[in-house]
């Protein structure tokens, strides 16, 4: 979900709808607005947020005050009345908000035993209840005694009829940006929503909260003690988040790869030397094992990055899902590094583990893309990828950021341990963002070859090594976003099963890069060839791949860089099916950008 507020000398409205346009990509099942002007006129309408503002021409929303939601369903299906904001009986408070409250379901018998009704299934709609009950003509003060009552995670935005000129906020694991405008003051889950109006922003911590008005914004501890707060210019402009002339999002951020990888290099070689700064402070030596964690696709940047890892230090490598981590009661300690790779930096998967790790004294480094996101307040070491915001929801360009940095650590803690790294790879990390650009100019080939896929349900990719978590990935893509089946297999194991679901005309896209297992590789699709698939290769030239029609040469790196070659052609040809089957390419079907809930 995503939330944006508005106080200030202004109109409310233009800021909350511009805001949610740019948070659209947190969920995206329905949307609201209240705007506060002596009373509360609340419009909320389930579907994408064009369906709102189309209802909104039927309203009268002018006001200098306002709150609005964008959302994606944990509590209650995507409905009208599920939509925030959530308003009292009286209609004198209404609130937005976005994370979940574990123990709704107890407080809602006590709220309905005093008499209160609910209109709505959600969790959120407590917190507006409860502060029905306690609000005694202190918004700020009914508030903390709110956020006493609940468990669970929230950014909250409140507004009350009985005091018009103010907004408290509030927030615990669920991000809420502040910022300082001309106008006033505004706030919303992500700086993207507030870059129109400013570059100065407040990055409200857990358990605080904050009162506010046209002219002041007051922080607080949820004890009531006041907190001073610096301001943070944020270095992103909107420009950068805009679509720059290209059909869709995805297709511009593929574009931007050679642009961001070079950015995410920048000023961190110099010669044949990785320089990590913040890093220098970490003894290396101290580990005995690493772990990778995170989710989606960062997930499969950890998969390559761990490869690349204990190839290059020879420590023992370990990389899992966050959703598993957490729950699998991993063996860590001290002598564990742990690594958490996030685009958002408040997956909440992640950052669950992540807490996981601190609290077993681990050292801990985030990957993280979003400046100031709540992953880098608490891993005690954070990276930045300069992929600049990602607006798609299909993850490309954070994606290769996130092997080149991961690439760079890599190497970076090879050298700290002592271990040699070939300075030819370091040479050729350099030169990736030219390859990538050479490869982006084949674009009409990946366009060609999702075509085989136009009638297509199903597609195989397959892969050995780190060609299997390139492969992975590609899968992921090409699901994601044209909602074609594809699984990814380990080539090795075609034999061992899926060898069945190779039939005349199935799809194979096989990826054979490493050396030592290319070969192999290709015998395995000979053998799907024998049984009549389609099949689709990438590899080098000087791997034999007779009798393939459509074989893609990528250029010769080390064969550790690999993976971030790979990736373009299978994101191109996941966009161009996306597009040949009519999707909707920047925001598939139930996928959120940044999941904020477990
Ligand atoms: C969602 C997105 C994926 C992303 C994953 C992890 O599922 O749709 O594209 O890879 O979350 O997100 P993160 O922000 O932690 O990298």
């Amino acid at each position: 979900c995503g939330i944006t507020a508005y106080v200030g000398h202004g109109e409310a409205l233009p800021f909350l709808m511009q805001g949610l346009a740019r948070l659209e990509y947190r969920g995206y099942d329905s949307a609201g607005v209240t705007i506060l002007n002596e009373k509360l006129t609340t419009v909320k309408r389930k579907g994408r947020l064009a369906n709102l503002e189309e209802e909104l021409k039927n309203y009268d929303m002018t006001g200098h005050v306002g709150i609005g939601h964008t959302r994606w369903a944990t509590h209650g299906v995507p409905s009208n009345l599920n939509s925030h904001p959530h308003t009292n009986a009286k209609n004198t408070l209404s609130i937005v908000h976005n994370g979940i409250i574990e123990n709704y379901k107890e407080l809602k018998e006590i709220l309905l035993s005093k008499g209160y009704t609910f209109q709505s299934e959600t969790d959120s709609e407590v917190v507006v209840q409860a502060l029905d009950y306690f609000y005694d003509g202190d918004l700020m003060e009914a508030m903390k005694k709110v956020l006493n009552c609940i468990d669970g995670s929230y950014a909250l935005c409140a507004i009350s009829t009985h005091e018009p000129d103010r907004i408290v906020v509030a927030k615990k694991d669920s991000p809420l940006v502040i910022g300082k405008t001309k106008e006033g003051y505004v706030a919303a889950s992500d700086t993207p929503a507030l870059l129109a109006y400013t570059k100065d922003v407040y990055f409200l911590e857990d358990n605080e909260l904050a009162l506010l008005t046209a002219d002041s914004c007051d922080f607080y501890t949820r004890t009531g003690e006041s907190v001073t707060k610096e301001l943070t210019t944020i270095p992103y402009d909107l420009e950068a988040a805009q679509k720059n002339g290209y059909d869709t999002y995805m297709l511009k951020e593929i574009n931007e790869q050679p642009h961001v990888i070079n950015e995410t290099l920048r000023g961190r070689l110099d010669g044949h030397t990785v320089t990590l700064p913040k890093l220098d402070g970490i003894d290396f030596k101290n580990f005995n094992k690493v772990y990778f964690v995170a989710c989606g696709t960062a997930y499969h940047a950890c998969l390559c990055g761990a490869t690349v890892l204990e190839k290059a230090t020879k420590l023992p490598v370990m990389t899992q899902v966050a959703s598993e981590f957490r729950y699998n009661d991993p063996i860590i300690d001290e002598h564990t590094l742990c690594i958490f790779v996030s685009q958002s930096g408040e997956t909440a998967d992640t950052l669950a583990a992540l807490r996981l790790a601190n609290k077993k004294g681990c050292t801990t480094i985030a990957i993280a893309n979003v400046l100031g996101s709540t992953i880098s307040r608490d891993a005690k070491y954070t990276l930045y990828t300069a992929a600049g915001p990602e607006i798609a929801v299909a993850s490309t360009k954070a994606y290769t950021t996130q092997l080149v940095l991961l690439t760079l650590l890599a190497f970076y803690i090879a050298q700290r341990l002592d271990k040699p790294v070939d300075t030819n790879a370091l040479d050729q990390l350099k030169d990736l963002p030219t390859y990538v650009e050479k490869i982006i100019k084949d674009e009409d080939i990946f366009a060609s070859y999702a075509e085989l896929l136009r009638d297509q349900h199903d597609c195989y990719f397959i892969g050995r090594s780190l060609d299997y978590a390139s492969v992975l990935e590609g899968a992921l893509k090409l699901k994601e976003v044209s909602y074609v089946h594809a699984d990814a297999y380990i080539a090795g194991e075609l034999k061992h099963g899926p060898i069945a679901l190779i039939e005349p005309g199935t799809v194979v896209i096989a990826v054979a890069t490493q050396p030592n297992v290319a070969a192999k590789t290709i015998s395995n699709i000979q053998e799907t060839i024998a049984r009549g698939a389609d099949v689709i290769l990438f590899t080098t030239d000087d791997q034999d791949a007779e009798g393939i029609k459509n074989k893609y040469n990528l250029p010769h790196v080390d064969p550790l860089l690999t993976s971030v070659l790979v990736a373009i052609p299978l994101q191109l040809i996941a966009y161009h099916t996306a597009k040949i089957k009519g999707a909707d390419v920047d925001k598939p079907r139930n996928l959120a950008k940044s999941v904020t809930v477990e």
